[in-house]
């Protein structure tokens, strides 16, 4: 008995490292029907007003769930401009507020924006209604999992279940939390720096960012650009510009270019960056190499419903 109680004292100390980025959990309870009726809304290019753009245009599942052009421009129905660069929706459940600005609660609140927002698919409820009601695929399955005709806000909601299960667990880095491998030495030596320059105080918890909003230029001053929405467009107080959501760092390697503008073509010019303008210091070629070997233990595993709903 004594031995049982000394071991599971031992497991539950050792299961998970004692450190400021926490796993990603390995299981989310998600509604598998409603993700996946939420997957073919998600892909549907009809639901936009030219009939070209779905959400994956900008937000590629192949891409680590961003867009790879620097603002999500041309993509904009009628190629009207949209000013920033489209953050992943992978492990986007985990986030704390949505958009770069933090002005939707939740994915539900998210989801309802770009196809309204004339730079991204230009619909309206009425539109989306009589196109989901007018398609028989979906008057079924609205019928089966919502029991009812389908409405504007249930595909939201389903939309928002698929992104759910938009979650990559199983990266190195948090297998080597749950003390199942070891970091080579140079992955090592990139996280140590990542801690002591204080890359941490900004990116940390399960998402390595996502939890806090912070300015770009807390040290040396970054362009502002009146059009992207910052905190500072919700609040209109002036310590909020420049000020954003810190963004996850999780599958970073995939997701260039980097920052709410784009402006940050690869991974090096994005740490050249954020330590010049946030922490002051200027790094050298093997801090950067050391610091990008640790970014590369970032990479999750693809969420397991794009391989289901292929099957
Ligand atoms: C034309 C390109 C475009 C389309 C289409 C688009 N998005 Fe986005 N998305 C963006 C951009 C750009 C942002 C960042 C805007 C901002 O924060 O101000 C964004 C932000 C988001 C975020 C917030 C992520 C975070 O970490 O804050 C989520 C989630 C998201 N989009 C999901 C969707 C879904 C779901 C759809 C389809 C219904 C969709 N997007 C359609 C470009 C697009
Ligand atoms: C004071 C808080 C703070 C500190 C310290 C900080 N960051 Fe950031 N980081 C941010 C914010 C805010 C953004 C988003 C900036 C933007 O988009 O304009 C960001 C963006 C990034 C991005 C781009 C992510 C993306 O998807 O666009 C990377 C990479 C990054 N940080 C790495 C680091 C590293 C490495 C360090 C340490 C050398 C660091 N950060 C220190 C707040 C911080």
């Amino acid at each position: 008995m004594k031995e049982i109680l000394i071991l599971l004292i031992f497991f539950t100390t050792i299961s998970v490292a004692n450190e400021p980025i926490k796993p990603i959990p390995l299981h989310v309870d998600y509604n598998y029907q409603k993700a996946k009726l939420g997957y073919f809304l998600y892909m549907d290019p009809r639901l936009s007003s030219t009939g070209k753009i779905s959400c994956a245009t900008c937000h590629d599942l192949d891409k680590g769930g961003a867009d790879p052009r620097k603002t999500s421009v041309s993509a904009g129905v009628n190629g009207k401009k949209g000013s920033s660069n489209a953050p992943t929706v992978f492990n986007s459940y985990f986030g704390f507020r949505q958009f770069w600005n933090g002005r939707a609660k939740d994915l539900q609140a998210q989801a309802s924006g770009p196809m309204h927002n004339p730079v991204e698919m230009g619909m309206n409820n009425q539109k989306i209604q009589k196109y989901l009601r007018g398609n028989k695929f979906y008057t079924k399955e609205f019928d089966l999992i919502y029991h009812k005709k389908p409405m504007p806000k249930d595909a939201i909601d389903a939309i928002a279940e698929f992104e759910k299960a938009l979650f990559t667990p199983n990266c190195k880095f948090d297998r080597y939390l749950r003390k199942q491998t070891k970091l080579s030495t140079k992955e090592a030596k990139g996280y140590k720096l990542f801690k002591t320059l204080g890359c941490i105080t900004c990116h940390n918890g399960v998402n390595i960012g996502d939890n806090s909003f912070q300015k770009i230029g807390v040290i040396y001053p970054y362009k502002w650009e009146k059009n992207i929405p910052d905190r500072y467009a919700l609040t209109h107080n002036p310590n909020d510009k420049n000020v954003f959501k810190v963004p996850t760092l999780r599958n970073i390697m995939l997701s260039a270019p980097y920052f709410h503008d784009g402006s940050a073509k690869n991974i090096k010019d994005a740490l050249n960056q954020m330590a010049y303008h946030n922490l002051g210091l200027i790094l050298t070629d093997s801090e950067i190499d050391e610091l990008t070997a640790f970014f590369k233990t970032l990479t999750g595993k693809k969420p397991t419903i794009l391989k289901r709903l292929s099957k």
